[in-house]
């Protein structure tokens, strides 16, 4: 049987932090750091004010600069909202759609968030769609359940074509930042089995099989090999750690060292 293969990919998502300096800094350390290694697909993704300075120093680099959010319009009276126009515009090839920090933090709606996708789509950005249970919905049997809707409404009325240039984050609630938790390797591989069981029954087995599925939450060198041993998980999500280029490279390091043939839906 020929394994599956897909390309691991690590997203940082520097969150509301770094100032000008800290953002230039780190980009150019990483960018550095990482050299022509592109042995991983790596983005970042910092506060849109430093977007132009950070895409400045990827440049020519293998890092790809990414968005954290958009708003689903080209332009328009929107006050304090960013188009995807902009972004491209600032040369971002990426943005995370449906963070759970959009959701609980902000109220984003699986309505909106679709809008965002199927607009990020049409103007042809990347997207890092983020999906996952609260601990409430864990503890009563409904992680499966919430997954399934999240992916279903957030993906609704995706064209087939649309699917080389999405992934799909596995983000638990409870896992992120400083809850002191994350998923073990086995809670990550089995929500993973899920999301690409019914992304096959949306989608069909091959774009299936060849989603990138990423886990975000509380991801630091130390978890990350046994989290990329995981046949189903093709890659990280990584909110604080991506802030300590050290940390940020030894993720990426240990997402190029594990083995490539991967797991499938069916
Ligand atoms: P964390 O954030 O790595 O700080 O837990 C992950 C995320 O929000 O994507």
């Amino acid at each position: 049987m020929t394994p599956n293969i897909r390309k691991k990919s690590v997203v940082g998502n520097w969150k509301m932090f770094t100032n000008s300096a800290e953002a230039g800094r780190l980009a150019g350390a990483i960018a550095e750091g990482l050299g022509t290694d592109d042995h991983v697909s790596v983005a970042i993704c910092p506060p849109f004010p430093y977007l132009g300075l950070v895409g400045a120093m990827l440049k020519g680099s293998c890092v790809a600069l990414g968005a954290q959010n958009m708003y689903p319009k080209k332009e328009g009276a929107f006050t304090g909202e960013v188009s995807p126009t902009m972004l491209l515009d600032l040369g971002c090839k990426s943005v995370i759609v449906g963070h759970s920090e959009r959701r609980h933090v902000f109220g984003e709606t699986d309505a909106l968030i679709n809008e965002k996708v199927l607009f990020a789509h049409d103007l042809g950005l990347h997207i890092f769609f983020c999906i996952g249970e609260t601990l409430d919905e864990r503890s009563s049997g409904q992680t499966e359940k919430v997954l399934d809707r999240q992916l279903s409404l957030g993906l609704a009325g995706v064209p087939k074509d649309a699917l080389n240039r999405l992934s799909v984050g596995y983000e638990p609630v409870w896992a992120i930042g400083s809850t002191g938790h994350h998923a073990t390797p086995q809670q990550a591989q089995a929500a993973h089995v899920m999301i690409r069981r019914h992304f096959g029954r949306i989608f069909g087995t091959d774009p299936a099989n060849a989603l990138c599925i990423q886990y975000g939450g509380s991801v630091k060198p130390d978890n990350a090999v046994a989290l990329f041993e995981q046949p189903d998980v093709d890659g990280a999500l990584i909110g604080a750690d991506s802030l300590n280029t050290e940390e940020f490279l030894a993720i990426i390091q240990a997402a190029a060292s594990e083995p490539k043939a991967t797991g499938k839906a069916a």
